[in-house]
């Protein structure tokens, strides 16, 4: 049976008859100073749907300089932090009003369902700007007791702490998930006091540019938020290497991210990272197979397997191994495939057709290695740039597809037999993002949760996500936290204040 897609709403089609979409610079829409753009690309259907500015440094210079004037010399900065809540709050309500036309935009640029988008992707972003508006208001240093014991007893002292925004902001975010990283980046940073330029994903960049309206219609004042659109080589790298820029908050692939976290370092600039993953789920030997299979379905399967924290590779207790790994190739086998507007639809086209080829190579890479293809390992017959779910089963670890993150919905599944052995292997990677362990024996998990290297552990359960929840990688997973107060605390610097009275 075939689905047709749903008719769009007529704010998704008159944002989408612009084509030719401009970048935000200071309170305008603007096109880059050379005038060179980008195509905008629709997954499921393969065509260019329009075309995004492509940034030089030019414009990104532009775009810093007007950040810093925004945040020196305009009315941000002298802005009560009520003011900031409630701007963040008149965003958030602003996201829920076209909630659906941002899912849309998500699904036609990236490929992803509509309804998952606005439930997920939608709902978490503007639950986050929400949780953000409150910390706005809650922003406090410390009075701290001296001792100064070469002082004479008679002198005294006050000293305090204050917390004061980190400054400029870059932002430079993926395409797995658009809109919720644009907000990730935003939120803490706006609650904070900074002043950001984000740059989207050059595959991505349409519901970031809606955002930006949003922004605009929440009268924020202009220059706090610039998006500049374009790729990594020309705009992104003029972004990380301004001078002016005193933080970078990125996510995207480790290598990037190394290459970020270096440059960040010639100006000094604040970085957070949130990087690549292989995220181990360990299922032990009294968890029900079919709670586990179903688990590892939503592990690896969620977002077509484009999901930094997918679960993708699946230990299991050899004692259930084939129960397990035949049940999940069946949930596999049955996920619904169609564009991102097929409201049946559960399962979309990848990102881009670079992402089909280093997926589709893995899969051969698999093959190769002598893993066993339990279901899928081949494009699905349709137009787009699908992939179907496939999984693998192999006794062996090092394998390629079971040590690089493929980033797709590809899994490897391995049997074990004991649980030190299967730490230790979980443990032999580099990356360290999340795991998830699958059990209902309470001390055994226990034990587990501190062995395990990764910087969230999910028990029954992968993939859950809470604005009040930090996230963020152990090893090659990144630097420091997105999400939590913990996030809002890394768009902070600490200024001491010490008073002879
Ligand atoms: P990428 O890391 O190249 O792109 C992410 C962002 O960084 C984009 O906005 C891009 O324009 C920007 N960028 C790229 N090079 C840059 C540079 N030199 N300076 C500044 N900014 C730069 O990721 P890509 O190529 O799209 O995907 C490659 C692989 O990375 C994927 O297959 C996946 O394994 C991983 N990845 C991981 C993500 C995560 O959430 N951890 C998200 C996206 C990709
Ligand atoms: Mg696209």
């Amino acid at each position: 049976m075939t689905h047709e897609p749903a008719g769009i709403e007529q704010k998704t089609q008159a944002f989408l008859d612009r084509q030719n979409h401009r970048m935000l610079i200071d309170g305008q829409w603007v096109d880059a100073l050379k005038n060179k753009r980008m195509q905008v690309v629709n997954p499921a259907e393969e065509t260019v749907i329009g075309s995004i500015p492509s940034a030089h440094s030019d414009d990104v210079n532009k775009a810093v300089g007007c950040a810093k004037a925004a945040l020196e010399q305009g009315a941000w900065g002298k802005m009560r932090p009520s003011g900031r809540q409630n701007l963040l709050l008149k965003l958030a309500d602003l996201i829920e009003r076209d909630a659906r036309i941002i899912a849309e935009l998500e699904a036609i640029d990236n490929g992803k369902s509509a309804a998952i988008a606005q439930a997920v992707d939608i709902g978490l972003g503007l639950e986050f700007f929400r949780y953000m508006a409150g910390w706005a208001t809650k922003i406090e240093g410390s009075t701290l007791d001296v001792s100064m014991p070469f002082a004479p007893p008679e002198a005294d002292f006050f000293a305090y702490t204050r917390r004061e925004p980190v400054g400029v902001v870059a932002a430079i975010i993926p395409w797995n998930f658009p809109f919720l990283m644009a907000c990730w980046k935003l939120a803490p940073a706006l609650a904070a006091g900074c002043t950001v330029v984000l740059k989207p994903a050059e595959q991505t960049s349409l519901s970031a540019l809606y955002l930006g309206e949003l922004i605009a219609e929440a009268n924020f004042p202009d220059g706090v938020v610039n998006i500049v659109t374009g790729d990594g080589q020309s705009t992104g790298s003029a972004l990380i290497t301004h001078p002016d820029i005193n933080k970078i908050s990125f996510t995207g692939s480790t290598q990037v991210g190394q290459l970020i976290g270096r440059a960040a370092m010639d100006n000094m600039a604040r970085v957070t990272l949130e990087l690549g993953g292989k995220s181990p789920m360990i299922v032990l030997e009294d968890c029900d197979p079919e709670k586990a299979a179903q688990g590892a379905a939503v592990a690896i399967f969620f977002n077509h397997g484009q999901t930094c924290s997918a679960g993708s590779r699946l230990y299991v207790h050899r004692s259930i191994f084939d129960t397990v790994v035949n049940r999940l190739a069946e949930l596999a086998e049955a996920i619904p495939m169609g564009p991102g507007l097929d409201p049946a639809a559960q399962m979309g086209p990848l990102v881009s057709q670079v992402q089909l080829d280093r997926v589709c190579h893995y899969i051969e890479t698999g093959c190769q290695e002598g893993a066993r293809l339990v279901t899928g390992g081949e494009r699905a017959d349709r137009k787009g740039y699908y992939v179907k779910p496939t999984i693998f089963a192999s006794e062996d670890d090092s394998l390629v597809i079971a040590r690089e993150e493929i980033f797709g919905p590809v899994l490897v599944a391995i049997p074990f037999d004991d649980v030190d052995d299967v730490v230790e292997r979980a443990n032999d990677s580099r990356y360290g993002l999340a795991a998830s362990i699958w059990s209902n024996d309470l001390s055994q998990v226990q034990r587990l949760i501190p062995r395990l290297k990764a910087g969230t552990v999910w028990v029954n359960g992968h993939n859950m996500l809470d604005s009040n929840v930090p996230f963020g990688g152990y090893k090659l997973s990144g630097v420091g936290r997105d999400m939590g107060k913990q996030s809002l605390d890394s768009y902070l610097e600490t200024k001491s204040v010490f008073m002879a009275l």
